[in-house]
């Protein structure tokens, strides 16, 4: 098999967002996304809804990343879907039409770890973009995920902190809501965070062993915070949107960099690099720039939209998978748990 120009359609739709591209080797040259609006009214993911728009979407979402990167579907070498871990339903369209396709063009077919995905999302090639030597430390946090995993090689994961309830990205989502800020609440309460004090009130940080999470008792603390404030004062919100956003921000902030430190002094492993939407939080890039000079670390962000949930980061995975021909057929079934 040629292995010089392999070009890859890659497929993502483990949860709200429908996604296409086209990769030519570790390039990407399209990466479609298609969001789907219908679930803020809805203030979080409705499944069933979510499986829908992904059989709307698809089609049109994989001819405009083929078209886009001007590529013919003969040319391809092989098709690239996320298997798990994901929503049943989402999971499943994506993987039924990358089977059909596969079976259609006579082509390999290469199933993909969504977590997996989000941490090779670091090697796509793109200018003034380093890529992270092994062995580095990736944390993925998402509205879906919270991990620290140490990454040994391409293939070679071992997670070493997961949240034993709630993701960070619902941390940031549910106090929003508790403030009455639309769904998704997380970048507004980063931007009013910005004009606000961090220090002006403080929330408990949970006790969790090891290098796990919690976020559950966090949410459930800024809403005990709030009902008391309110009641004193009705409009204490309006009054302190700032200093609460910045204070809430601070304070799960606080609670990854506490973990993070942990996680280096454990592993001896100074380099970080972080993926998922939460990693688009300016108080959070500050803090690991600020880590960089405080405690030496080396700090890996990739461009934006590999971060949030993209196929372009699960063609990656497909390019490295076909190298080491590793492929799967048509049998294969959609794994809602899918572990690292
Ligand atoms: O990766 P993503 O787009 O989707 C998944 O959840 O997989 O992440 C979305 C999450 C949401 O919870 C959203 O509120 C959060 O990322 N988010 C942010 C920011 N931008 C997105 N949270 C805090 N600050 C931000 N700037
Ligand atoms: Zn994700």
């Amino acid at each position: 098999m040629n292995t010089q120009d392999v070009y890859i359609l890659a497929i993502e739709s483990s949860c709200d967002d429908t996604s296409a591209a086209v990769l030519h080797n570790d390039k990407v040259l399209s990466n479609v996304v298609a969001n789907q609006k219908i679930h803020e009214e809805y203030g979080g993911v409705v499944p069933e809804l979510a499986s829908r728009a992904h059989q709307q979407n698809i089609v049109p979402v994989v001819h405009q990343a083929l078209s886009r990167a001007n590529i013919d579907k003969k040319q391809l070498s092989a098709i690239a879907f996320t298997r798990g871990p994901g929503l049943m339903g989402s999971l499943l369209v994506g993987t039924s039409f990358a089977k059909s396709l596969a079976i259609g063009l006579d082509i390999p077919l290469i199933e993909v770890n969504h977590m997996q995905a989000h941490i090779l999302a670091h090697f796509i090639k793109e200018p003034n973009t380093p890529i992270p030597t092994f062995p580095f430390l990736a944390m993925t946090i998402s509205g879906g995920h919270t991990q620290i995993v140490k990454v040994n090689s391409h293939f070679d994961m071992e997670v070493i902190g997961e949240t034993i309830d709630d993701a960070v990205g619902e941390a940031f989502d549910k106090s929003a809501k508790i403030l009455g800020l639309p769904y998704p609440g997380g970048p507004l309460v980063d931007k009013y965070a910005q004009q606000g004090n961090p220090k002006a009130f403080s929330f408990p940080k949970p006790k969790v062993d090891g290098l796990n999470f919690s976020f559950s008792g966090f949410k459930t603390a800024v809403l005990y915070f709030i009902q008391k404030e309110t009641e004193g004062n009705p409009n204490f919100i309006e009054e302190n949107l700032y200093d609460i956003c910045a204070s809430i921000q601070q304070g799960i902030i606080n609670i990854l960099v506490d973990k993070l430190k942990k996680a280096t002094k454990q592993t001896g492993i100074k380099k970080i690099a972080i993926g998922g939407g939460v990693s688009a939080n300016s108080g959070i890039r500050q803090t690991l720039k600020d880590g960089e000079k405080r405690y030496g670390w080396e700090t890996f962000v990739p461009k934006f939209e590999y971060t949030t949930d993209n196929a372009a980061m699960i063609g990656i995975v497909g390019y490295y998978k076909f190298l080491n021909n590793d492929f799967t057929n048509e049998k294969v079934s959609v794994k809602a748990r899918f572990a690292l």
